[in-house]
């Protein structure tokens, strides 16, 4: 069974500490950091700012992504690279050409992701499979924490899972993923799981507890 990739949701973390958090999840087995940008347009809210990004960036030398949840982020990408992102995800549907964006990511020597909302399906994006390294699911309408998974999107993970083999994606989820969620897709075949506040942040024990667990539980 291949390993879990445990990326915590920056936008849950203690912003009153944000380097002693950052140092605590490295340490802790975080194996990435996963980054909501927002703008108030393409989703109604807003993310981690430019500042704590940098803050989280100079705090730890594990993969950070940048989770565009914004209009046209193909303004961005030089941006966000320069932030010292090492992955950047962009929904297609907020963009005018997809495909030429995740060129300008890949331009850049970095890797590039589709983030797909519930609403939309496989058929809308097959054509950027051969481009993105990944494919992010959000298994909640993208913007905030908290909310319940959507099952749903069950079929759609699913049948990513059957595609892959003729692609070189990895996928991840993204939104509500508790820990048994977690074991249950990853049995499934989904290699990366976005922790926020229903896995690992705002919890009595310890991140260290916490992922030294979801590391090890299996199905
Ligand atoms: C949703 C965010 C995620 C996630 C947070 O837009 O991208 O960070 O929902 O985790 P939960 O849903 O567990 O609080
Ligand atoms: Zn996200």
């Amino acid at each position: 069974m291949m390993k879990k990739i445990l990326l915590p949701s920056m936008m849950c973390a203690d912003f009153s500490s944000l380097n002693r958090e950052v140092k605590e999840l490295d340490a802790a087995g975080a194996d990435g950091f996963h980054m909501d940008i927002m703008d108030g347009h393409y989703v109604p809210n807003f993310g981690i700012s430019p500042e704590d990004y940098a803050v989280i960036r100079s705090a730890t030398k594990k993969t950070m992504d940048a989770h565009l949840m914004i209009q046209e982020p193909s303004n961005y990408i030089n941006y966000f690279h320069e932030l010292g992102a090492n992955i950047i995800y962009i929904h297609p549907d907020s963009d005018k050409h997809p495909a030429r964006t995740i060129d300008s990511i890949h331009n850049l020597d970095i890797k590039a992701g589709i983030a797909i909302n519930p609403d939309i399906s496989i058929e809308v994006i097959k054509s950027l499979l051969d481009l993105t390294d990944y494919v992010l699911v959000m298994t909640v309408n993208p913007g905030f924490s908290g909310q319940k998974y959507l099952n749903y999107v069950d079929k759609k993970i699913i049948r990513l899972i059957e595609l892959r083999n003729s692609y070189h994606y990895q996928i991840v989820v993204d939104g509500a993923i508790t820990p048994d969620k977690m074991t249950y897709l990853h049995g499934l075949g989904v290699d990366g799981f976005v922790l926020g506040t229903s896995a690992l942040f705002n919890k009595p024990d310890s991140y260290q507890s916490i992922l030294n667990s979801l590391h090890k539980k299996e199905q």
